[in-house]
């Protein structure tokens, strides 16, 4: 090694040590006479003094170096002298007083700061990306990152189960997003597609008798990139034969628990995590990833308005619809510009408007009158109304009361968002609390009025509950899947299901899906051959790690916990890919540019 030490190893135990470290000038100090260095390796930092009356050479040396430059010093590590020690560094007792340098390599002026925590374009640092990683935050986010998926591997090793790696070059598994093909060389107008998940490897080890199967796996998305979403990402996927939900769901809850314990002691976990019935979830939070880090819960008005002279809610329930509406605790006196920004919001979330109605007062919901009644819609409710509606929003005077007037569906995604955002933006959230919930019985179809025909709310394998079998051939959309989801404050951070095992179910699956005998055949023929043989009952989850390790690191995107993350377009801004290819290796792949 070129180094005898690290920065961090570096202390008051070792005063009179001589020393060697390795690593880059973070910050260079002229001080009559003297030079300080802050020598900044991947542990941390450790102050180094070049005195021309030490070693005349090395000072000398030492006054060309620049931010960035790699050197290796050699010295005896001592006492900072009395009033200048920094408290802020773990190394802040300490200095090495050098007897040697050496430049290992010099370097160009960085393109922004590596020492200082100020916020810089992200698509510059994604072109520097080596660079960025010698900041702080990105390295612990990337080390955090490790700690997380060590901590997973011991987790299932230490249970008896088997990492086995699955194929990238594959067949289509259909997750719900576009295929990222691979031309074939060989068999020409062929293609690989990436898997979107190594859901049907995980099924066939099932069918294998490997019984219990984990992998850390990359999956690939051709779909549109967001902050939580990459085009390629990593899942943690977990197999298992011979379970219900119960063994899925508590293997997960033991996991989470486990990880919060050791990456994040400061967060609180309540158990055992709730396990909320998907058509709660949508009623209560408007969305099935609530985050309960707070209340603020969704309250359905309907019956209470009716009848009301408001025209808006008369018409909407005739018509059908809702209305519903959630609370702003204390935020009656909201002013008017605040109050035309919340409009937008739900606007922009496809509302047609947004009620409010503050109820101004002490908190005592016995003590509201009508003069206390802040809202358009006042005057054609009574006042009985009013309250009848503050109990089941879960209002008291002193907060604003916002409401909807819409179908179902709309009022539950718009409240739902506003919810989201306005619970993080209040403060509402708990910060020292990780929120996490199951989502159980999920519908097992969704009815697409584009594709016109049904197709899987989780994926085609998913089993629906016993009971509801036979409503496939009644009235599919009323069946329940055995599919659940793991959430983490308000994030989806996993999901899962007990399997189809039974060919004949499956092919019944993939025709309500709209698939032709033919299709199943050619698409599916080797899965529904495999559940001929003898295939156990089985079930799983994967769980997304780029979205754990961002919620561990308190990150708001994905991409600051992956190393060489995709920008927002889906490009990698360091490769510059994607990009164009010689003309010979299209020929190669039988690939003709369309010219256009
Ligand atoms: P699902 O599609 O729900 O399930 O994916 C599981 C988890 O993976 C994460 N995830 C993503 N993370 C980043 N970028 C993306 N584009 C992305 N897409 C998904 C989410 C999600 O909860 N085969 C099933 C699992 C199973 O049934 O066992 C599957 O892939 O955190």
């Amino acid at each position: 090694m070129l180094r005898t030490h690290s920065a961090a190893e570096l202390g008051k135990n070792i005063l009179g040590s001589l020393v060697t470290l390795a690593g880059w000038v973070d910050r260079r100090r002229d001080h009559g006479g003297l030079i300080f260095i802050d020598l900044r390796d991947r542990s941390g930092v450790a102050q180094v003094v070049f005195n021309p009356e030490h070693s005349p050479t090395s000072h000398a040396l030492a006054g060309d170096l620049r931010s960035e430059y790699v050197i290796q010093v050699m010295g005896e590590v001592a006492l900072r002298p009395a009033g200048t020690e920094n408290p802020k560094l773990p190394t802040g007792e300490i200095e090495v007083l050098v007897k040697d340098l050496k430049v290992l390599n010099t370097s160009e002026t960085p393109p922004f700061y590596i020492n200082e925590d100020v916020e810089v374009d992200e698509n510059l640092r994604l072109v520097y990306r080596y660079m960025d990683m010698r900041r702080a935050r990105l390295k612990r986010n990337i080390i955090l990152r490790h700690a997380l998926v060590r901590a997973i591997r011991n987790y299932f090793d230490e249970r008896g189960f088997v990492d086995i790696e699955t194929p990238i070059l594959g067949k289509s598994t259909p997750e719900g997003a576009r295929d990222y093909l691979v031309p074939s060389r060989v068999h020409a107008g062929k293609f690989y597609a990436l898997p979107q998940s190594p859901q049907q490897m995980k099924q066939l080890l099932m069918v294998g008798g490997l019984e219990r199967y984990y992998q850390i796996a990359r999956c690939f998305r051709d779909e549109d990139t967001r902050a939580d979403r990459q085009p390629e990402f990593t899942q943690l996927d977990v197999e298992m034969s011979f379970v219900t939900e119960e063994d899925v769901l508590s293997l997960t809850e033991e996991l989470f628990t486990m990880l919060t314990q050791a990456l994040r002691p400061d967060m609180r976990v309540i158990t055992p995590f709730p396990r909320i019935p998907y058509r709660e979830a949508m009623a209560k939070y408007g969305c099935d990833k609530p985050d309960l880090r707070f209340g603020m819960e969704i309250g359905d008005v309907t019956e209470i308005v009716a009848d009301s002279d408001f025209a808006v809610f008369r018409q909407t329930v005739a018509a059908g619809g809702v209305v519903r509406g959630l609370a702003l605790p204390g935020r009656a006196d909201i002013s008017r510009s605040e109050l035309a920004e919340l409009t937008g919001l739900a606007q922009s979330f496809g509302a047609k408007g947004l009620l409010s109605m503050a109820l101004m007062g002490d908190g005592v919901l016995d003590h509201l009158n009508m003069e206390m009644v802040k809202s358009v819609a006042a005057k054609y409710l009574t006042l009985d109304q009013i309250k009848q509606i503050s109990v089941h929003i879960g209002a008291k005077p002193g907060d604003l009361i916002l409401l909807v007037a819409d179908e179902s569906a709309v009022a539950c995604r718009v409240l739902g968002r506003l919810r989201g955002e306005l619970g993080v933006k209040l403060g509402l959230a708990d910060p020292r609390l990780f929120a996490y919930c199951f989502i159980v019985d999920f519908p097992l179809l969704a009815w697409s009025q584009e594709l016109g025909r049904w197709e899987a709310v989780h994926h085609p394998f998913t089993s629906p509950v016993e009971e509801d079998i036979s409503l496939l051939d009644s009235a599919p959309g009323q069946a329940r899947s055995r599919a659940y989801d793991i959430v983490l404050n308000g994030y989806e951070a996993g999901g899962g299901s007990i399997r189809i095992h039974q060919a004949d179910l499956q092919r019944k699956m993939f025709r309500l899906m709209g698939y032709t005998d033919d299709q199943i055949n050619e698409r599916f023929g080797h899965l529904l051959t495999a559940f001929s043989y003898g295939a156990p009952p089985h079930g799983g989850i994967a769980l997304g790690i780029d979205r754990v390790a961002m919620l561990f690191a308190g990150e708001e995107s994905i991409r600051e916990v992956i190393a060489f993350p995709k920008n927002q377009q889906a490009m990698d801004m360091l490769f510059d890919a994607p990009a164009g290819v010689e003309p010979g290796q299209l020929k190669d792949l039988h690939i003709r540019p369309m010219d256009d």
